[in-house]
This record gives structure tokens, C-alpha cells and sequence, in this order.
């Protein structure tokens, strides 16, 4: 299988989105040469060229990107060749309004913005193929290609007439009958019992509530029709050209896409992160979805898109200052990305993403930013054969499932203020705050590699994955579960007694009375610290260590935190200081050690394929101990058991040692 290894070949590669169709032809040779000058190696092409490759239906007009692929390969940039079926023109909607998404409510979702295209769409289908078809034909052999793309960020939703049927034979074939679709969506609540196939429909605007069973189905099923589109395309490209590798750009920890189920359709794994440049866990938020993404790729993973400045789309957009993207892109690297590409080359003069940055901004050549990424690119340069393929070892997995995620956010629930990203981001941050590198893992995979697992919150899970973890724990693993978990079953039917019996047994819970959320801002308080947002009415089995009780209010008394054997659980979200302090004790006792003891506050560790990454994520100047002797790859120099950093500074350390 062709893989990211095949397309980089012991580089890092370096680069970003390039729409050229938005500039005249005579720009292009001032890109190819400013490209040249900051070290990029890789542009994506063709992601929204839907319109310029087939003006009208049946058109082609490749003439234009021959040129710009002849162009990249006469400079030596290797192309990410994207099929641009994100973006149908304007001629198919007009033409085929029946392509055009509708929202729950029945209302069209129009051209003239992007992706206004349903997955379900027969029509839609058979023009992206054709054009898939005719562009890999073309370019398979083109010596630039060295990824194919498919579409980008699939995230589009549609409840219209041609979904509900698409939307019935993908329940169908789940279900068979629709007895067993009763059972399952438990249609005997409020007089929903459908008699036939032709009256399900996909959850459109209601009265009311929704059959939240219902609701869960149909999130399943965006996700595989849509994979169904990634899949169709990618079959095309890879029988034109087997040997270069496919991927889809993901839209990290979003709810709209099982990315686990994707990556595994892919060569690549690829995504694009932005974390807010003001936000003080932004470093955090990188680190999380760098090890999320690396979990999904199994190895080295394709940062596709980041910003070398601010984005456009948040309410007030943030610049990034001086060092932070050497940073945060180094931080990808560290963390296993051997890609470092952005959203986009030259920013745009016109359309609505004119105030998102580009590696070259309005600024131009002169401009701080570009000065900033020309010196990332050469430095990529530098690090790319010492780096480049290598690995990112993990004692410790953070369970995360979409499954869980869509059941456990929808409406009729104990508090609509839990939110899954959240709970799973602070996990998060308590380990890597711990200085501990985490991978992540689905609820079913096989945990034995790792000395500790970490359960944020998973509201559902499948009887195999309850196996799982009772096994993982019986067999000496250390697990440490997050509270309103275990609580449905596949079908998000509540599990006897509102918890799994065996997860129950695991953790020495008797009887799980009652969920007690809590308001927004409000603490309860518990022996050695405050819990936030939950809380649990517990009763606790016989031989249960009780870590932690709570300390006030209705709950005074009862546990708060439990232990049986090596396996906790924690019923409520530690503020974050105490759950830093809680899964640091976890993973110690597990025998987990940081990756470096003794780093300054803000200072980041992380080894990858022997060489150790330290990150500034601080303004300060700090020294960061380093026992031995070593050569710091970014700057030549040799270190001896102390290096300084400065603002936002990183260093690439190899030993020296004999
Ligand atoms: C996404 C898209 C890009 C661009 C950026 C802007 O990642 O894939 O086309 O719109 O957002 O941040």
C-alpha cells in the first residue's frame, strides 16, 4: 500500500493549498519562484477548480493545469492533486437543482458559497466520478503527483427526499425488518412504531424531541454516505495510479465524520488544525489533535492545512505572533506530522476568505509572515532526514469514539452543558500537563501495548468494547474511567441500573442512584478538590476504596472518586489543577514517566524517532535541564545538559553520546 513515506521520502513536506485560478498566469512564475525561496516542496492543487476544469457539463479544460503542473515539476514541488468535487459550479444546481442539499426543514441549500452538495445525490455522483475519471487519467502519470486528494473536508449534511431513501436501504441493510428497526430506535415510546419502509424518513423538523435513537442512525449514516463519495473517487485514482497515495483532509475532533472508520479507507491520514493563536490551551489543542490524528494514521500524519497568520472565521481573528508557527508547526512535527502545509499559498484578493493569511500574505514578499515561513521551510529542510518516518511512542491511550459522541449530545439528557470535546480535551490537557504523551484509541482496539488507559466520558459503548476494558483492567492494565459512562447500550437504550453491570463490578460501584449536573460555574466540593460540571449519587460495593468523597451539599459523604484493584473512576470533572494531580498519580503508578522530569512551566517535551523536541509554549526565557550531551539540529550547535529557550523557542536535540 503506498503510504505517506512513498510521497515524502525522508522530507518533511512543506507547502499548502495553492489556488492559482484566482490569480493571472503571469503571477504563477513569481509563486514558483517565492516558493522556491521558502523551501516549499508541496502545493495542493485543484481543490476548488471544479468550475474552471468543467466551465459547462461534459467541458474540459485541462490546458491551464498542465501548465501549472509542468510548472511545479520544473521547480522540483510535488503536487497534492485534488479532485474538486467539493464545490460543485453553479451549472449543476441550476441544472440539477435536485443535487443542492436541503436542510431539516426542507429548505434548499444554495450555490454560491462551497459544498452545496448532497452525498445521496445519484447526479452528483456521476459528475464528480466522470471528472475524477478524466483528471486521473490525465495526471496519473505526471511526475509532480505525488498524493491524490479527494474532495475536501467532507462535512455536508442533507435531509432531502433523496437521502430519506439512501437514508432506508442503509437501514435496511442494518435492520432487515422493520420489527427489528422498532426494537432498536424503541418506536413504542410517544406512538412512533412504523409500519413500513416508506414512512421512515431521516429525522427532519419535528414538534418536538426527536427519537434520539433515531438521531444516532442518522449521524451513522452521514458519516458512511459520505465516506461512500471519499470511497468511490479514491477508487478511480488508485486504479489510474496504484502506487501514489490517497487521502482526505479531516476537520479534526469534529463530530460530523467517524474518523477512525475513515482512516481506514486512507494512505494518508491528513487534517487541518487552527487552534486560536489567543487561546492560552491552544498549544494543548495542537498537541491533542496531532496525537489524535497519528492514533488514526498509525504512524506519520499529514498536517494538510494550518494558518501562517490569523483565520477570518472566528468572531475576532488573531494574527500570530512572532514564533508561533515556527511552533505550533514543529510541535506537529514533533508529535509525528512529516507534512507541514497550509490553507494557503498567496492569500486572496477577492472572495470571502480575502482577510485569512496565507504563507504569503497581502504583505508580501517583505511581509513578517513570509519572512517566518521561510525560515520554518529551510529548517524543515534541515530536520527532514533525521526526523522524517519516525515514531512517536505512547504508554498511554485516551479512549474516544464517535459512537459515544453523537449518542451522548443529543436533547432529552441529565445536562445539556457536558460537552464531549471539552471532557476529552481536559483529559488531555491533565496528561500532557503531566508531561506524558498520549496516543488515542477506540473503545474496541487492542490496549495491551499501553500501561495506562484514560475514559474521558463514554456515554455508549458496545458490549465488545465493555469487554474490552474489563479485560484490559483484569489483566493488569490501569484504567481510569470518567463519570455517565457506560451508561447506554448500541442502541443508546439505557443499561440496567443506568451503568453496565460489568463496568459496575470493575470499579466497585453497588448502585448508581442518580446524575446530579451541575450548573454552569458551580463547584462541588470534594475531599482535596472541586468538581465541576457533574456529579454522581453513588453507593459503593463492598471492598471499593473510596479515593475521594464529596465534602457538601446533597452528596456529602458519598464517593466522588472509587478504586477497585488498578482500575478508578471518577464521577464527576476535577477541576483542572486536581485532575492533573489525579492522572498524574494514575500514570506514575502505572509506571509511566514523564518524558523529560523537571521542565520549566510551558515547556514541552516530546521524543519522536530518537530525538527530543523541546517547545517554548511561554514568552520567557527559560533553561530547560537536559542530563548529556547533544547537538541541537535547528541551530548546529552542541549542548551540554542545559539548554535556553526563548520566546516561543524550540530545540532538536540528538545525543552526542558514543
Ligand atoms: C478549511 C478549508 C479551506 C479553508 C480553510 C480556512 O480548512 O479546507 O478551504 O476554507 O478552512 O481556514
Amino acid at each position: 500500500m503506498p503510504s505517506l513515506r512513498d510521497a515524502a521520502r525522508g522530507r518533511i513536506l512543506f507547502g499548502g493549498d495553492y489556488n492559482p485560478e484566482q490569480w493571472p498566469e503571469e503571477v504563477w512564475e513569481d509563486d514558483a519562484r517565492l516558493m522556491k525561496e521558502a523551501g516549499v516542496n508541496s502545493v495542493t492543487l485543484g481543490v476548488f477548480s471544479w468550475a474552471k476544469i468543467e466551465p459547462r457539463p461534459g467541458a474540459r479544460e485541462f490546458g491551464w493545469l498542465d501548465r501549472l503542473m509542468d510548472l511545479m515539476h520544473a521547480h522540483g514541488i510535488g503536487v497534492v492533486l485534488a479532485t474538486p468535487t467539493a464545490s460543485p459550479p453553479p451549472w449543476m444546481g441550476a441544472r440539477h437543482p435536485e443535487t443542492l442539499p436541503r436542510t431539516e426543514d426542507g429548505s434548499v441549500v444554495w450555490y454560491g458559497s462551497r459544498q452545496q452538495f448532497c452525498a445521496s445525490s445519484p447526479v452528483y455522483r456521476r459528475y464528480a466520478a466522470a471528472l475524477t475519471e478524466d483528471l486521473a487519467a490525465r495526471y496519473a502519470d505526471h511526475p509532480a503527483l505525488t498524493v491524490w486528494h479527494i474532495n475536501n473536508e467532507y462535512c455536508t449534511h442533507c435531509w432531502c427526499d433523496e437521502t430519506a431513501a439512501h437514508f432506508r436501504r442503509w437501514l435496511r441493510s442494518r435492520y432487515v425488518t422493520v420489527d427489528a428497526l422498532n426494537e432498536a430506535w424503541g418506536t413504542a415510546f410517544w406512538s412512533q412504531r412504523y409500519d413500513s419502509w416508506t414512512e421512515i424518513l431521516p429525522p427532519r423538523k419535528a414538534q418536538y424531541m426527536k427519537n434520539p435513537a433515531q438521531v444516532l442512525d442518522f449521524k451513522r449514516f452521514t458519516s458512511d454516505a459520505l465516506m461512500e463519495c471519499y470511497v468511490a473517487e479514491r477508487d478511480i485514482v488508485a486504479r489510474h495510479s496504484p502506487r501514489v497515495p490517497v487521502t482526505t483532509n479531516f476537520m479534526p475532533l469534529w463530530s460530523g465524520q467517524d474518523a477512525w472508520a475513515w482512516a481506514a479507507q486512507e494512505d494518508i491520514v491528513s487534517v487541518d488544525i487552527y487552534p486560536d493563536p489567543r487561546d492560552p490551551q491552544g498549544g494543548q489543542y495542537n498537541a491533542m489533535l496531532a496525537d489524535m490524528t497519528r492514533s488514526q494514521a498509525a504512524g506519520p500524519w499529514m498536517l494538510m492545512e494550518q494558518a501562517a497568520g490569523p483565520v477570518n472565521w472566528r468572531g475576532v481573528n488573531h494574527p500570530k505572533p512572532e514564533g508561533l508557527n515556527r511552533l505550533w508547526s514543529l510541535q506537529a512535527v514533533a508529535r509525528g506530522a512529516d507534512a507541514v502545509c497550509y490553507f494557503q499559498w498567496r492569500q486572496s484578493r477577492q472572495g470571502s476568505e480575502k482577510f485569512h493569511s496565507g504563507m504569503l500574505t497581502h504583505a508580501g514578499e517583505q511581509g513578517r509572515t513570509f519572512r517566518e515561513i521561510k525560515r520554518l521551510g529551510a529548517e524543515l529542510l534541515t530536520l527532514g532526514p533525521a526526523v522524517g518516518g519516525g515514531d512517536v511512542p505512547a504508554d498511554v491511550a485516551i479512549l474516544h469514539d464517535w459512537d459515544s459522541w453523537w449518542a451522548g449530545s443529543q436533547e432529552g439528557r441529565p445536562s445539556s452543558l457536558l460537552d464531549y470535546a471539552e471532557v476529552v480535551q481536559r483529559w488531555h490537557r491533565a496528561l500532557w500537563e503531566n508531561g506524558v504523551v498520549t496516543d488515542f484509541a477506540r473503545p474496541d482496539a487492542d490496549l495491551s501495548r499501553f500501561k495506562a488507559v484514560a475514559v474521558p466520558h463514554l456515554y455508549l459503548l458496545d458490549d465488545a468494547s465493555i469487554d474490552n476494558l474489563v479485560a484490559y483492567a483484569q489483566g493488569g492494565g490501569t484504567l481510569v474511567c470518567g463519570f455517565f459512562s457506560g451508561v447506554a447500550d448500541v442502541d443508546d437504550r439505557i443499561r440496567p441500573g443506568g451503568m453496565d453491570e460489568r463496568l459496575r463490578d470493575l470499579f466497585g460501584i453497588r448502585t448508581l442512584h442518580e446524575w446530579w449536573p451541575l450548573e454552569a460555574g458551580e463547584t462541588v466540593e470534594c475531599e482535596g478538590f472541586e468538581g465541576t460540571l457533574w456529579s454522581e449519587e453513588l453507593e459503593a460495593a463492598e471492598g471499593t476504596e473510596v479515593v475521594a468523597a464529596y465534602r457538601a451539599g446533597e452528596l456529602a459523604g458519598l464517593p466522588a472518586v472509587l478504586r477497585r484493584g488498578r482500575a478508578r473512576y471518577l464521577s464527576t470533572l476535577p477541576e483542572p489543577a486536581a485532575l492533573r494531580g489525579l492522572l498524574g498519580d494514575v500514570v506514575r503508578e502505572a509506571g509511566v514517566a514523564p518524558v523529560l522530569a523537571g521542565l520549566p512551566d510551558g515547556v514541552e517535551a516530546v521524543r519522536r524517532g530518537g530525538l527530543l523536541f523541546l517547545l517554548q509554549h511561554g514568552r520567557d526565557t527559560v533553561t530547560v535541564p537536559v542530563a548529556g550531551s547533544y547537538e541541537d539540529l535547528l541551530t548546529g550547535r552542541t549542548v551540554e545538559d542545559r539548554v535556553e529557550l526563548g520566546r516561543h523557542g524550540v530545540a532538536v536535540l540528538r545525543s552526542t553520546a558514543p
